[in-house]
């Protein structure tokens, strides 16, 4: 029961591993003792962070250069990680944007941008590293999706961001449906607000925070520590039998809608 946590000799492969959020749940992989590769397209910033990982965890760890909404990119990044560790376990599709824009005008250059990162993104990683997954019949998919796949927010401009965001949700079900055969357990996890760089305009903006903070139970937004914990979970033999779920990592913020 100890080691039910323990990653020792998985792979894992975390793309938006330079994020706040992304770095946080390589770290807490990489602490469980899995191999971890993090990824995304700023190759410097990707590979200062892989060398923090290894150095605090002890776990190798690579940084490795992606840019998700490119095929041949995404089919490159699981070749090299291949050709590094020999096979993956675990993936984590932490790479996102948020742009938000009036929904009666919302530039359609925008609009691609995102469903290209948060959606097309997703699905190409989902499926390069997957092929790897199903031929040796075991694997754990852990996408980032938000609490905004579900609730709409007081204000405007979350039209496209929220439509990307559900779209994550139902390709985790279906992809959980598809893969159970090969024994693929994939899962989403939907935060609230968390203190990164892309929450900027919520963090920045004093009226809009103590609004959104009123409405959460517990009283706080997220801090990128608290994904660590749920991550590992669904990396885990601990959550073996879970598949195809929405985890909402929000104070309780759905909890009274
Ligand atoms: N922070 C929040 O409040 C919050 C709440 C709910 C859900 N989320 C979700 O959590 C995930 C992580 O967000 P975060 O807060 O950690 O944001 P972040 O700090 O801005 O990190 C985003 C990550 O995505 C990578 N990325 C962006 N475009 C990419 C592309 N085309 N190809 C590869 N990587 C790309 C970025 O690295 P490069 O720029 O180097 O490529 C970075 O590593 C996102 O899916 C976000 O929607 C965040």
């Amino acid at each position: 029961m100890s080691d039910m946590f323990r990653l020792d000799g998985k792979v894992a492969v975390v793309i938006g591993g330079a994020g706040g959020i992304g770095e946080i749940m390589a770290k807490g992989l990489a602490a469980q003792g899995a191999k971890v590769a993090v990824a995304s397209r700023n190759l410097q910033k990707i590979t200062d962070i892989a060398k923090i990982i290894q150095t605090e965890t002890k776990s190798e760890t690579v940084g490795l250069s992606v840019d998700v909404t490119d095929k041949a990119s995404v089919d490159a990044l699981a070749e090299e990680v291949l050709k590094k560790f020999g096979t993956v376990d675990i993936l984590v599709n932490s790479q996102g944007i948020n742009t938000k824009k009036p929904a009666d005008n919302f530039p359609l250059a925008d609009w691609d941008a995102l469903f290209n990162v948060n959606v097309r993104g997703t699905m190409l990683a989902c499926s390069a590293f997957g092929k790897t997954m199903i031929g040796k019949k075991s694997g754990k998919i852990i996408n980032v999706s938000s609490v905004r796949g579900l609730r709409a927010t007081l204000w405007g401009g979350n039209e496209g961001y929220s439509a990307s965001k559900g779209a994550v949700d139902m390709m985790t079900r279906a992809l959980a449906s598809e893969w159970a055969p090969h024994n693929i357990n994939v899962n989403a996890i939907a935060p609230l607000l968390i203190r990164t760089p892309l929450a900027a305009p919520t963090l920045n903006d004093p009226e809009k925070l103590r609004t959104y903070v009123a409405n959460v139970p517990f009283k706080r937004i997220g801090e990128p520590q608290d994904l660590a914990g749920l991550c590992i979970f669904l990396a885990s033999p601990a959550s073996d039998f879970i598949t195809g779920q929405i985890i909402y990592l929000d104070g309780g913020l759905t909890a009274v809608g």
